[in-house]
């Protein structure tokens, strides 16, 4: 089936990279369509790791073309960045490769600065961004006053950098008492990022849809995940973008009946990084080795991941609010060595039992989880076919599938392409 998009089920680092990277094996086209370089999505090549933020994970492959898409937020800087240590390593950067959406928008300085005034005015009540500037360029594209890629080639580029740094100066200034910036030379800056960025700049909704229709593989990659998504996340303590599937089609210019198959990916157990409410969250030893196997830690910020039991009930809720038609179950090798395993079916609030995940911070922090137990496994899982997972494994996959109604089709043991398990 040619349309394909992987989207976090869960709190963000789910494994997408990993998986994408996979896929892509046999994709023509990768595409990103929201968020920004808040994403950190790894990929692990025969020991060599790669760590993508803007790039989508299908960079790789010689013959994939990668597509940023309308429904992002890009910061010109990390772009380069990204692009020149993919260089210095081999990667073939050059504009036959890689398109950028003409309505992407722009992150500028005055979003990072205006981004850590706001977290740093919200004290306690912070939501603990990773810092990019994502949430003050979405604000200025909601209130219709972003800098897109297309300003880029346009003439007078440099006056609108200037006239927009000059609008931002009042609120750094006068709201959150923070420094100003140099209209010009940002300008200059921005100049020169538009220089090098013009040839990448191009219209890619009738390149998605051409190559569709005439039959290419499109692989269409979610940043985040469906807890952060704006709409549907857990309500402010979520990311500034449609992370789920519904922003795939606005953030990309296709149509819905462009997407064929809906991959969730889901940790084996649930991580969220950054403040917010969190059911399963495991304050202990078994929450110490799901860090300490796992490697939790932020790909983008380096920030220790918040770690705790499958949480079945956003599963169950991701499934139905992207339509997913399977899950990538990912990690499962980190759970090796827990004698017991628990996951979440509902939740106790008051005297109810909800079984459905309530899309908000304030709801969620009433919520005990009502657990089922069942058993572990000794084994370090490093097989290579379904038959040869210890029974108490396949069992745990049996149970997830069982509760939240779609089938595991992909199973991640280890960080390494060739670590996975096809059923
Ligand atoms: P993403 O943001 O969804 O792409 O996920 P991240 O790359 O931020 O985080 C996933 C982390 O888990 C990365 O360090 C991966 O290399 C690693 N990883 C992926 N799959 C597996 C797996 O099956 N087992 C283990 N142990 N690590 C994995
Ligand atoms: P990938 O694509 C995990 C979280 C931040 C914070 C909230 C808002 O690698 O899965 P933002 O900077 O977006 O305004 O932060 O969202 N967050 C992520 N958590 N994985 C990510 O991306 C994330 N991107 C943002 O920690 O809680
Ligand atoms: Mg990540």
């Amino acid at each position: 089936m040619p349309g394909t998009l992987i989207i976090g089920a869960q709190w963000g680092d789910e494994a997408k990279g990993k998986i994408t990277d996979m896929l892509a094996s046999k994709a023509d086209i990768v595409a990103r369509y929201q968020g920004g370089d808040n994403a950190g999505h790894t990929v692990v090549v025969g020991g060599q790791t790669w760590k993508f933020h803007l790039i989508p994970s299908g960079i790789l492959y010689p013959r994939v073309l990668c597509v940023l898409g309308n429904g992002m937020v890009i910061n010109p800087k990390r772009l380069w960045e990204e692009l020149d240590s993919l260089s210095a390593r081999g990667v073939d950067i050059s504009p036959s490769r890689l398109k950028i959406s003409r309505q992407a928008h722009l992150i500028m300085p005055y979003h990072l600065a205006l981004d850590g005034a706001s977290e740093a005015a919200l004290g306690q009540a912070k939501i603990g961004t990773t810092k990019r500037g994502i949430g003050p360029a979405y604000m200025d594209k909601m209130s219709r006053q972003g800098l897109r890629a297309w300003d880029m080639l346009r003439p007078d580029f440099r006056q609108r950098v200037i006239r927009a740094v000059e609008q931002k100066n009042i609120w750094l200034e006068r709201v959150y008492a923070e420094p100003t910036l140099d209209p010009q030379a940002v300008a200059d800056e921005y100049a020169g990022y538009a220089e090098r960025m013009r040839p990448y700049i191009a219209d890619i909704s009738p390149l998605l849809y051409d190559a569709y229709v005439a039959g290419k593989e499109l692989l269409y990659e979610g940043g985040q995940g469906t807890l952060l998504d704006i709409d549907l996340g857990s309500y402010p303590y979520v990311t500034s973008s449609s992370a789920s599937a519904g922003g795939a089609a606005a953030g990309l210019g296709i149509g819905p009946r462009c997407i064929d198959r809906i991959i969730g990916v889901a940790k084996s157990y649930q991580t969220r990084v950054g403040s917010g409410p969190f059911p399963t969250e495991l304050l202990d030893e078994i929450g110490d080795h799901m860090v300490d196997r796992g490697a939790e830690f932020g790909t983008t910020t380096g920030r220790r991941r918040r770690c705790g039991w499958l949480d079945l009930a956003t599963l169950r809720y991701s499934a139905r609010v992207n339509g997913l038609t399977e899950i990538a179950l990912t990690k499962l090798d980190v759970l090796s060595g827990l004698n017991r395993l628990r996951t979440c079916n509902a939740y106790q609030v008051g005297g109810e039992t909800w079984t459905d995940w309530p899309a908000d911070g304030e709801a969620l922090e009433g919520c005990a989880p009502v657990y089922e137990e069942l058993p572990g496994w000794e084994e370090d899982l490093a097989v290579s076919a379904w038959e040869e997972l210890p029974a108490e494994t396949r069992a745990y996959i049996a149970h997830i599938e069982q509760r939240v109604g779609v089938p595991v089709k992909l199973i991640s043991v280890g960080p390494d392409r060739d670590q996975t398990i096809y059923r």
